[in-house]
């Protein structure tokens, strides 16, 4: 059966974890989504896939792009889609044009934004009202690496604390779930118990309602990756090696046989 976010509350209720992944493409979403994961997610993660430094340079019309790709892939996953930096930050008008985009153009079933309570209450708000289902974001949020860096938030009690009080705001404002992004475990523990909604971590311990990786980082494919990725193979090494018997196959003339 498809994946809703009335599943993924009913999940948290009874205790069990939520399985998210993200993807760039029909090929990989089709494999996540033959093995059951519950949540993909065509996060702006996909700029490691295009090449890019940081998740800044990437554009509403890439992100469409690519999530119509994983849209075709997938038939139970519940697809979220993340707007991209700068695409929603400027009023609440402006988040509602580009995840009506998301929504309308691609199938998918939800969007992602970064940030939390003063910023982006008022815009999940406006978005929820409007029949868009909104997943938050908060803890190290990337498109905010000019300002933070890539460190861990929320170390002092009052950072924390800040943090804390962002996530209640987000589900007041009636977002379905919330991504805890690098931040100490026991904030997160304190955070997934007092909120409804189920958070999904990385790199924010086992205590979450869900975790989810990159999957660039659990297939072995990024040159780089944080201290709480996790590789499950080494695509890249494996890619090389098919790569160079097919070009000592052909130097030597043995393909086609
Ligand atoms: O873009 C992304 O892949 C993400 C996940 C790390 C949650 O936002
Ligand atoms: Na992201």
């Amino acid at each position: 059966m498809a994946v809703t976010i009335q599943q993924l509350i009913e999940w948290k209720k009874q205790g069990r974890a939520i399985v998210a992944l993200t993807a760039w493409d029909y090929a990989i979403a089709h494999l996540l989504d033959s093995v059951g994961i519950d949540i993909i997610l065509v996060g702006d993660s996909l700029s490691v896939i295009l090449g890019y430094e940081t998740t800044l340079p990437l554009t509403i019309e890439e992100m469409l792009h690519h999530a119509k790709a994983v849209r075709r892939g997938v038939k139970q996953a519940l697809i979220v889609v993340d707007l991209p930096f700068l695409t929603y930050q400027e009023s609440p008008q402006q988040a509602l044009r580009n995840a009506g985009r998301v929504l309308k153009e691609t199938g998918a079933h939800a969007v992602k934004l970064e940030g939390g309570y003063p910023a982006m209450t008022a815009t999940v708000a406006y978005l929820v009202q409007a029949g868009i289902p909104v997943m938050g974001h908060v803890g190290l949020t990337p498109q905010s690496i000019r300002q933070l860096g890539l460190r861990q938030q929320g170390k002092t009690p009052e950072a924390g604390e800040r943090i804390l009080q962002e996530a209640i705001a987000l589900e007041q404002a009636g977002a379905f779930s919330i991504v805890l992004e690098h931040i100490p475990h026991d904030l997160a523990a304190q955070i997934s118990q007092k909120l409804t909604i189920p958070t999904i971590g990385i790199g924010a311990g086992s205590k979450c309602d869900g975790q989810v990786l990159v999957t660039v980082d659990v297939l072995g494919l990024s040159e780089r990756q944080p201290p709480f990725a996790k590789s499950y193979t080494n695509l890249s090494e494996a890619i090389v090696q098919a790569v160079q018997s097919f070009a000592t196959e052909v130097r030597d003339r043995k393909f086609p046989e």
